[in-house]
């Protein structure tokens, strides 16, 4: 397998909760590695520009106030099949049907509150990834 980067946000439900340390342990355990790293506080608009592939849905204007009410730490992981292992570390978007001892089982809070995000695919790596990092950051 090939390896891969991959966008990950922890959410300000995590950060509020002081759980930053605890959700890179569970990252690099899982043989991902951090190669880049912020703790960054969104605007309403950098939050908006983020999720606007969900700009239709009815949680959209919750999901934008949420993303900005706190900083967010977010950062590019890598490895082999990042993106999937990366997914497979977090566990399903509601953590009531999240695998124990994934991220969102142990502490996420609920759908809209749930600790953190991954990028779903190569091609929405790639531009999370330019959205939020300039190549000069990505040193490996
Ligand atoms: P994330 O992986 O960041 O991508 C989009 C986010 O929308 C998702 O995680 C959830 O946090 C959020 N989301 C999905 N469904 C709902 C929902 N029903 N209510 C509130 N937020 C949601």
């Amino acid at each position: 397998m090939a390896t891969e980067r991959t966008l990950s946000i922890i959410k300000p439900d995590a950060t509020n909760r002081n759980l930053t340390g605890k959700i890179n342990a569970k990252f690099e355990d899982a043989g991902l590695r951090i190669v880049a790293q912020k703790r960054i506080k969104l605007s309403m608009e950098q939050a908006g520009k983020f999720y606007e592939v969900h700009a239709a849905r009815p949680f959209y204007g919750e999901l934008c106030e949420f993303m900005a009410s706190a900083p967010v730490v977010v950062q590019v992981l890598e490895g082999e099949g990042a993106i999937a292992k990366n997914r497979e570390v977090m566990g399903a978007t509601n953590p009531k049907d999240a695998a124990a001892g994934t991220i969102r089982a142990e502490f996420a809070l609920s759908v809209g509150e749930n600790s953190v995000h991954g990028s779903d695919a190569p091609e929405t790596a790639a531009q999370e990834i330019a959205f939020f990092f300039s190549g000069l950051e990505l040193v490996g």
